[in-house]
Order: structure tokens, then sequence, then C-alpha cells
């Protein structure tokens, strides 16, 4: 028996029922389905739509449900068909015809609407609190390690030296507006379905402001069909997902490369670092790996909700009860994700020495040699050709730039002031990049210092 048969005269196959159920995904929401349903029951009785008696019995019956969903005393099988129904259909077991009056001025589409809402109130703030957290513990580890030496990279080509700390924060940055876009959503899911009814309203004298101000929303949504249609708000959170998972997977995809032999720049902390089953040695990157990998889900969850609504006509539409799977995995594979990436920059070590000697004397310094004879006068392009010579004398000659003498330089150019073999220390180049947003120690403590205030932490 369904709470919609009363046109039928017989009921749905077993394979329509378990085909056309979604428990398995939405019963994680009946915490806000109960708390829908309580302010609504409250609102049709400020209105006199049920009496004050009704509405004691319904809150009462309400909490009964949720007691015994809590501790399992009621589980729902499929043919309740969702959450919504599951609910009702207990209360209206539990506590007679009064129950049925609380479907009253609603439909199960502005209660799924309102649900979810409600459900992502809550997760996103989870999440975001979560991103922050990342953010903290990338800061973190530049306070630790942020003067180390490396080599900053283009095509994965050494570039320029660099510090640790200025490769880190530009993650912190990045995860910092994955919490803003985040938090972003938060703004435009701030509406209230609940009273739409189907998609045209309802004849009842119903008080839709105040179901609203119950849930805690700033308003109602203003259109009925809107409210019961929209998943923009899905679609929009899940993209948020999905480019901070590109985010995620970017920092992936260096602590896989740093981590391994060749690179042998960091240490994976055994707290987030997994063996082989039969190479005893092997000290494998997987959380890492996992993270990388898993972003193609949450791509795959934005890629089916753009897809499942863009060809749906107004209103409610069976398709939309897809949503919610793709929906949810998205939300819980960033969350999972992004507080595994925590863990993993606060439990590894970095190779402090690693780059502090290699990098003396390689051709990533070919930029100094232009900018020291830029600050003689030397047009830089003019500059970059000179610096360019060298590096092809020295590949010819089988050195490095740290075997070059002064007059050496000098045989390229008469620009090359007394002091033009400092220029070549790697450490000192990569902290003369004093610009605002540079490489320079004095640029990623500054860095630092903002992202505390904006953590509202403070840095000692
Ligand atoms: N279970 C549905 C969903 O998740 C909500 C109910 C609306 N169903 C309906 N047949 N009008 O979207």
């Amino acid at each position: 028996m369904a709470l919609w048969d009363g046109r039928f005269s017989a009921g749905p196959a077993q394979d329509m029922v378990n085909f056309s159920e979604c428990l398995g995904v939405d019963m994680r929401m009946w915490r806000q389905d109960i708390e829908g349903s309580r302010a609504h029951a409250t609102m049709l009785a400020t209105v006199g739509l049920i009496t004050t008696e009704d509405l004691a019995t319904l809150l009462a019956g309400l909490d009964t449900v949720a007691a015994e969903l809590e501790d399992g005393r009621y589980v729902p099988g499929p043919e309740t068909e969702d959450i919504h129904m599951a609910v009702e259909s207990r209360l209206i077991a539990l506590v007679g015809d009064v129950g049925a009056r609380l479907h009253t001025a609603r439909s199960r589409n502005d209660q799924v609407a309102t649900d979810v809402r409600l459900w992502m109130r809550d997760a996103l703030n989870t999440l975001a609190e979560a991103q922050m957290d990342l953010v903290r513990a990338l800061v973190e580890r530049v306070e630790e390690d942020g003067d180390v030496l490396m080599p900053g990279f283009t095509h994965l080509q050494r570039g320029q030296p660099i510090f640790l700390g200025h490769h880190l924060l530009a993650y912190a940055w990045m995860v910092k507006r994955d919490v803003e876009r985040t938090q972003d959503v938060l703004k435009r899911l701030d509406a209230c379905p609940l009273g739409a009814g189907a998609m045209a309203g309802t004849p009842h004298p119903i008080d839709r402001e105040q179901t609203a101000r119950l849930l805690n929303f700033s308003a109602p949504v203003p259109n009925a069909m809107d409210a019961v249609s929209a998943r923009d708000h899905l679609c929009e959170a899940t993209a948020a997902c999905a480019i901070a998972m590109s985010h995620l997977s970017r920092q992936s995809e260096e602590l896989v490369i740093w981590s391994s032999q060749e690179f042998r720049y960091i240490r994976l902390g055994d707290a987030y670092a997994t063996g082989s089953s039969i190479m005893p040695q092997k000290r494998n990157p997987d959380a890492a790996e996992l993270v990388r990998g898993k972003s193609g889900r949450v791509f795959g969850s934005l890629t089916a909700l753009l897809t499942m609504v863009k060809g749906l006509p107004l209103a409610y539409n069976r398709d939309l009860q897809e949503d919610k799977a793709a929906l949810f995995d998205a939300i819980d594979t960033t969350l999972a994700c992004t507080r595994i990436t925590a863990g993993v920059w606060r439990t590894l070590s970095v190779h402090r020495d690693r780059y502090e000697d290699v990098l003396r004397g390689d051709f990533l310094l070919a930029t100094e040699l232009a900018d020291h004879l830029v600050t003689q006068g030397v047009p830089f392009r003019t500059a970059h050709h000179v610096s360019g010579r060298i590096v092809a004398y020295c590949e010819a000659q089988g050195i490095g730039f740290d075997a070059l003498t002064l007059a050496d330089l000098r045989t390229f150019h008469d620009g090359f002031a007394d002091d033009a073999l400092t220029w070549l220390d790697p450490r000192s180049a990569a902290d003369r990049r004093t610009s605002l947003g540079g490489t320079a120690m004095s640029q990623v403590s500054a860095q630092v210092s903002a992202l505390h205030a904006w953590l509202g932490t403070s840095s000692d």
C-alpha cells in the first residue's frame, strides 16, 4: 500500500518497487525530513488549518518516528519509496487520522527540495571547515619548512630557484578560494521551498514566511515552480567540489612526484603511507593517488547533474531523484579527500637540504645573469641573449655556472659588475625576488600573516 495508491487497482510489480525506491540514498536526510515536517505542522496550526491538539499529536508522533529511526526500531522497506513517505506513513501508523493531515498544502516535491537544502546547509558548512583546516595545514607546513630551497618548475623543467613556502602558499590561496566557493553556495541556498506544493501553490491560507523562518531560511523561494524544479544549487555545490578536487588532485600529483626516489624531496609520514604486499621496500603515496583518482568521480557527478537537468521540462520530473546520489557522493568524496590531504601535509617531512647544493651552478640561475645585467643598464632582451649564450657555452664545455669566473662572464658582455658571481647563489637568488607575491622569504611571511588574519589565528 503506497500513500498515493487511491487511483490504482493493482500494486506495482516488485521489480518496479525496487527500481523506484531511493531509501538507500535519501535515508540520510531523515532528520531534515522530520525538521521540515515539524515546521510545516507548526505553520498549519498557526494559520488554523489544523488544531493545536492536532499539532501536539503530530509533533509527539514525529518525535517517536525520529526516536525509532535513530535507534533502528523503524527500518522502512522499499514499498515506502522514499524518506518522505517513510516518515509520513510511520507517523500515520502511530497517530492515526491526525497524521494524515500533515500533508495538507505540501507535496513531496517541495519536501525533497527543502530536505536537500537543509542537508546541504550542514554539509557545506562542514566542508568549508575542513577546507579551512587544509589551509591551516598548508600554512603550518610553510611555517615549518617554508625556507627550504627548491627548483620552481615550468613544464616540469627547472625554471628558477624558489622557496618551498612560496610553492605551498600557491595551494593555500587556491584552497582559500575553495572555502569561499563553498560558502558562496550557502547564499543562494538560503530560501525555503516548503509550501510550494507540487508546483502551483495551494488554495489554503498557508504562511510560507513562517515556515521559512522556522527552518532558518531568510525567505521563501518566491516562485513555487522554481522552488520544486531548481537544482542549480546542487550543480553549484558540485561544481565547487569539482574545482576543489582539481586543486587537491594537483597537490596529490606533486606529493606523488616529490616522494618518489627520483625527486626525494619529501618523505610521507607513516600515518599516510602504505606498503606493498610483494615489494618489502615500498612506501607508497596511496593517499595522494586515491585523492587524485577520486577527483574523476566528483567531475563525473557534476556532469551527471548538469546532464540530468539540461533537458527537463518544468516542473518536477522523477529524473530529479537521481540528483542526491551525485550530490552526496561529490560532497562526501571532497570532504574525505580534503581531510586526508591535510593529514598528509601535516605528517610528511621535508628533506631540507635536498636542493641546497644541487642547485649551485645549475642553469636555472640563467635568469639571474640576465637580471644582473639589467641592473647594470643592459636591456632585458639583450641580457637574456647573453645569458643564453653562456648556457650554451657551459653545456658545450660540460660545466655548470659554478665553474665560471668573472673574467669568463666578461668575455660574453662587459656589463658584468664585480659582484656578478654573487648573483649565482641560488638561495640569495630566491630571496632577491622581493616584489609583491615573489618567492623572497619576506613575501612568504607577509602571505602567512595575511592567511593567519583570514583564518583568525595568529602567527608566533
Ligand atoms: N523521491 C523523490 C526524489 O527524491 C521525491 C518525491 C517526488 N516524487 C514524485 N513522484 N512526485 O526526488
